[in-house]
């Protein structure tokens, strides 16, 4: 921790000094196992700063569940690599006693009310645990001013979480943490599936059965551009029907607030902006997709 920071200012006083001007910071945290989603978020990060640090950081306490803990993938080399060749000038990659030592912290950040919808509601305590450690992250990457010039601190997290996305925007709001949370849209494999690092564990029959998502939220797409109510009944049927996929939730909510839509949308013609999110359990892997919803 202490080499990060000390690199960090390092790295960014040599910009704020080459360039005579103020310099930005973006911090990409991440669990690794690295996709394409991944590369995005540290894509538009390098793009728009002049330092970059990616975490990657398999965080203990947003896990519920020993199991899913233990196999989740871990590909550090791999994922340092690609993240070097996108342009990241620093990985922090801490061992789980450097970011908890003594054991997991007595002190948590709570999430409130809007964790106990959606994926909070199957997963007690995750955005807690997600909120602790990011917290930490953004304490521990924050720049310092450098030669009293501003500098510029952002964050990179995925539409793809977009329940976490509307909590850690949240969490800065009201905790006034000094960054600008940056969201990046979803990147999906050309089926539509989303990425997430949890597919590899879908087989060839999961997979062509966990499309049903994207292709139920594609056609409450369609009916948000042609202004028709947004009745989600018929894409709740869609993934009903398909063998294999075990529905969660499908909502059509607001995007900051997560609450469901107010019933008029799903008779009147639709005219604003919304978010349909979805979660289903396919084999033995929990998937989650969403798609913004604007009527054209
Ligand atoms: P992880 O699942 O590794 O995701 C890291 C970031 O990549 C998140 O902001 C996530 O939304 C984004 N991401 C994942 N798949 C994506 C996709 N297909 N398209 C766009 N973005 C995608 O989310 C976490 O890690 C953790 O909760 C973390 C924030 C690092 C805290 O531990």
């Amino acid at each position: 921790k202490a080499e990060l920071r000390s690199e960090i200012a390092r790295l960014v006083t040599e910009h704020a000094g080459r360039r005579g001007m103020a310099a930005s910071l973006g911090l990409v945290p991440t669990m690794g196992a690295l996709h394409n989603g991944h590369r995005m978020l540290a894509e538009a990060a390098v793009a728009a700063n002049d330092v970059v640090v990616a975490s990657v950081f398999v965080n203990p306490l947003q896990f519920g569940d020993p199991k899913d803990l233990e196999r989740y993938p871990r590909t550090l080399d791999a994922d340092a690599a690609l993240l070097e060749s996108i342009g990241v000038d620093l990985v922090f990659a801490p061992s789980v006693e450097e970011m908890y030592p003594g054991g997991d912290p007595l002190v948590r950040v709570t999430a409130g009310p809007l964790a106990e919808k959606w994926e909070g509601a199957s997963r007690p305590g995750h955005f807690d645990g997600v909120l602790t450690v990011v917290s930490k992250l953004l304490h521990l990457a924050m720049p310092g001013p450098v030669a009293d010039r501003p500098t510029a601190f952002r964050a990179y997290f995925g539409q793809k979480d977009a329940q976490q996305l509307a909590i850690v925007r949240r969490m800065v709001r009201d905790l006034d943490f000094p960054v600008e949370v940056v969201g990046v849209p979803i990147v999906r494999a050309e089926d539509g599936l989303a990425l997430s690092s949890r597919n590899q564990f879908l087989d060839d029959e999961d997979r062509e059965a966990a499309l049903v998502l994207s292709r139920a939220l594609r056609l409450m797409d369609e009916r948000a551009t042609a202004h028709e109510p947004l009745e989600p009944g018929d894409a709740v049927a869609l993934i009903e029907s398909q063998p294999g996929v075990e529905l969660d939730y499908f909502e059509v909510v607001d995007a900051d607030t997560l609450e469901p839509l107010a019933f008029n949308c799903r008779e009147t013609p639709f005219t604003g902006e919304a978010l349909a999110i979805v979660a289903a359990r396919v084999g033995d892997v929990r998937l989650i997709d969403n798609m913004p919803l604007k009527a054209s």
